[in-house]
């Protein structure tokens, strides 16, 4: 038996749909007509300039905001997300970049946080051998489950919020900037932990700024600009079209990929 979940959810079906989503604060409008769809077994990543409104829509799939417009699907239910648990409750959970993990608190305790009282009746000893079957399926490197957090460095920091975020069964999860913190060694780890979520069937959408990251890690680049989809990537498109749609540079990114992508004649070898 193995501790990760595995989404229920076939795979390549999909988890999530967004049409429509605008969100207001006051007179700022900081999403505006929002279209998503993530897929069981599938890491979208949501790339955007500051205040394009990514962690803004983090924050509605979350529970923590509601959407002023606009729909949200969820396994093919609409669904409304009215707060945080409800939200759990469904399936989507998520790592913000803040972690919100105990410092004082060991492994054990962080993953169980705010949970030993509802779902799991569980002891001591229960949990502490759920959190070790749950790390060594993410192949976390963690030392012991009995240390404090703060003695943890980032990258074990944010595998032990991942591992926290599993133990509802989502599936669907979500990713504050799960790498931005992180130097290469412990960045690579984070990014192979995201692999194996996702190869358990579980959708991922992963909020992030380092292009090197989301290159390597999704399956598909949603790009927001200004509260507004700006483009769908493949992890193959080049860094000139991504900072094109995340800039919203004149020559526009979207458009010089739909020309390359007509059938052309090389031209000594070189791009038409
Ligand atoms: N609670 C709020 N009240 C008012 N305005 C807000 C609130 N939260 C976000 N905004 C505004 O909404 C817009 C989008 O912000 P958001 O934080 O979603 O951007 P972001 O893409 O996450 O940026 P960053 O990369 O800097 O984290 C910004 O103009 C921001 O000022
Ligand atoms: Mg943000």
């Amino acid at each position: 038996m193995t501790d990760i979940p595995t989404s229920m959810v076939p795979a390549g079906e999909r988890v999530l749909s967004l049409r429509g989503i605008s969100k207001n604060f006051g007179a700022v409008s900081a999403l505006t007509s929002i279209d998503l769809d993530v897929h069981a077994g599938e890491v979208v990543a949501l790339v955007g300039d500051n205040g394009a409104g990514k962690s803004t829509l983090v924050k509605i799939l979350a529970g923590v905001h509601q959407p002023t417009s606009g729909t949200v699907t969820f396994c093919g239910r609409p669904v409304t997300l009215t707060d945080p648990s409800a939200a759990l409750n469904l399936g989507i959970a998520t790592v913000f970049q803040d972690l919100a993990l105990c410092e004082n608190l060991d492994v054990v305790a962080n993953i169980f946080l705010g949970r030993e009282l509802n779902r799991f009746q569980l002891d001591e000893t229960t949990m502490e051998v759920r959190s070790w079957k749950l790390l060594n399926e993410l192949s976390a490197r963690i030392p012991s489950v009995r240390i404090p957090i703060a003695s943890l460095s980032g990258g074990q920091r944010q595998t032990v919020a991942i591992a926290r975020s599993l133990l509802l069964e989502p599936k669907l999860i979500l990713l504050d900037e799960p790498t931005a913190a992180l130097g290469v060694a412990q960045t690579a780890e984070v990014l192979n932990l995201i692999e194996r979520v996702r190869d358990r069937g579980l959708g991922v959408i992963m909020v992030s700024h380092n292009m090197e990251d989301v290159r390597a890690v999704a399956d598909r680049i949603v790009v927001l600009r200004l509260g507004r989809n700006n483009g769908i990537f493949t992890p193959e498109a080049s860094n000139q079209e991504l900072v094109g749609a995340i800039t919203g540079a004149a020559d526009n990114a979207v458009s010089r990929r739909a020309g390359r992508r007509q059938p052309q004649q090389p031209i000594d070898g070189g791009r038409a």
